[in-house]
């Protein structure tokens, strides 16, 4: 008897020895591999788990602050390579260098979104930036064109007339510290629903409650994501903010639909022309992202649907985005009053700001340094993620099935391989001259290959408009030092402090 159980134990051993292969038993996820047989140690690092079941327990309920010193950790541990987490969710193998990140831009076939796009599926739908396949293939062909360069010229009026009202608000700020998110959030949000809609925000029932509702949608899929428990479908409906998530999710999507509704019908009554103007609600002859959708829908290419997922898509992706870079701009001025008077003397001799034209935002060269420099050191988007909807080789690994991919865009703009001294702020780094050697991927904020940021011109243009208001009628002076900041996850890039600036009118 107590043969037989030995026996039976050896070949349950050995079994499981069998199975731990492919398998990591423990820690109930599929092995990535190297695919010429050597050991994965040779291509990334193995990042150890704290406990024998990987690293499940690793990130057990951490705070979004604490999430983000650990990924810098391990980038730091593994010193510069790639590595490898094992979850029960999936392997994920983490991307830190650009080297490594080429092969998946280039790629044109993972282009599946990771697991927490999922977690903004029931806010977003399958609007563009969740969508794959075919679907998205359609709709990024039929939105690329609202991004044309004569459109631009359009939203560059709306940049304009809202960094006016911007300076405006400041005007009665300017005794006080400011703490800039009161006024950046606002500033970014009316113009991307004033490009996106046609409409100002502010002439809009409902304006604050949606407003309201982003705000609130953040933090609850942010907990979604510090905690792995949560990933799990169900155990988010009964035990995470479901109800909450699905509430306020509504909020923005009724008040969408009513905008949608309102202007396609003054769409029809115009017979297809964008130049509505229903008590005072839309921007005379301003065409919009949503003309776009109700041309396509008039040629049955889109339905309602489509269009609200697009629309609350682009108002997402373009408002805390835009504002996020624009407050570390800010930031940054403050901290190096050199630089900021090298911007100051750029456009110094520029015509009337509302004369200001696309061609003169993208011939001022040092600003966009600034900008661009911003975004290497505190990126809007600081990782990204895929999933393998089947058996991959990417880098000569062999990633399975639902293996996840997280391109940590945020190390690799800090790697200092491409970018010397990578903690200190060198707009020059971005000067032509700078860059003719400069890795084609060392430089990713907006991501890269055919899943790359489609508002990047839009969002450099909005940046710069606002960026050219201020600094023309203010010195930006600091109020905190951004080495003090303390940096967390969000949707986008966070700080666990409020942040302020102070503003000195300049005299000319
Ligand atoms: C500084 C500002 C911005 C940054 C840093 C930024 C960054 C990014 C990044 C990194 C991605 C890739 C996401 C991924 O691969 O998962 C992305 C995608 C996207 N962005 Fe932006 N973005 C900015 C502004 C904007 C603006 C202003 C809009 C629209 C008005 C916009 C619309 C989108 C959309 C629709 C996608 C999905 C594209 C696709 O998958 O085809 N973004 N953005």
């Amino acid at each position: 008897m107590l043969l037989f159980f030995a026996v039976l134990l050896i070949i349950l051993i050995l079994l499981l020895r069998k199975v731990n292969e492919n398998y990591f038993v423990l820690a109930l996820c599929k092995r990535i591999k190297c695919v010429d047989g050597k050991p994965l140690e040779e291509k990334v690092w193995v990042m150890p788990g704290k406990t024998i079941f990987g690293n499940n327990f690793d990130v057990l309920n951490v705070t979004p602050g604490k999430l983000f010193e650990l990924a810098r950790g391990w980038a730091k541990f593994s010193r510069g390579r790639s590595y490898v987490l094992h979850f029960s969710i999936g392997s994920v193998y983490n991307i830190i260098n650009a080297e490594d990140a080429e092969q998946l831009f280039l790629s044109q076939s993972i282009t599946t979104k990771g697991i927490n796009y999922d977690f903004l599926q029931p806010f977003l739908g399958d609007g563009l930036l969740i969508s794959r396949e075919e679907k998205w293939h359609l709709r990024r062909k039929m939105l690329t064109p609202a991004f044309h360069f004569n459109i631009l010229q359009t939203f560059n009026e709306i940049f304009k007339e809202e960094s006016l009202r911007l300076l405006e608000k400041l005007k009665h700020l300017q005794h006080d510290n400011i703490n800039i998110s009161d006024v950046i959030d606002e500033f970014s949000l009316n113009n991307v629903c004033e490009t996106a809609l046609g409409v100002k925000l502010n002439d809009i029932d409902g304006e604050s409650e949606y407003r309201a509702a982003i705000h609130k949608i953040e933090p609850i899929i942010i907990r979604r994501v510090c905690n792995p428990l949560l990933h799990y479908g169900i155990i988010f409906h009964l035990f995470g903010q479901y109800r909450e998530y699905k509430h306020y999710a509504e909020i923005t999507h009724n008040f969408s639909s009513k905008i949608i509704n309102r202007k396609r019908k003054g769409f029809l009554l115009n017979g297809n022309s964008s130049s509505i103007d229903e008590k005072n609600s839309y921007v005379k002859a301003r065409y919009a992202m949503l003309d776009t959708l109700l041309h396509q829908e008039a040629q049955g290419l889109v339905d309602h649907q489509g269009i609200c997922e697009e629309v609350d898509t682009f108002m997402f992706e373009g408002y805390d985005t835009t504002s996020t870079c624009l407050k570390f701009a800010l930031l940054n001025l403050a901290q190096y009053p050199d630089i900021q008077e090298k911007c100051y003397q750029e456009i110094a001799s520029l015509t009337t700001f509302e004369n200001l034209t696309v061609f003169d935002f993208n011939n001022l060269e040092y600003l966009g340094c600034v900008i661009k420099e911003t975004l290497r050191m505190y990126p809007s988007v600081p990782v990204v993620t895929r999933r393998c909807t089947k058996d991959t080789v990417l880098n000569g690994l062999f990633l399975p099935t639902n293996t996840q991919i997280f391109i940590h865009i945020y190390d690799i703009m800090r790697d200092s391989k491409h970018f010397p001294e990578p903690s200190v702020f060198k707009p020059e780094r971005f000067l032509a001259e700078n860059t003719l050697d400069m890795h084609p991927f060392a430089f990713v904020p907006f991501s890269a290959g055919s899943r790359n940021c489609i508002g990047q011109k839009f969002a450099m243009l909005e940046i710069k408009a606002a960026l050219v208001a201020i600094l023309r009628t203010y010195r930006v002076l600091p109020i905190m030092q951004t080495k003090d900041l303390i940096l967390q996850y969000g949707i986008t890039l966070k700080t666990n402090q409020k942040l302020f600036v102070k503003l000195e009118p300049r005299v000319i």
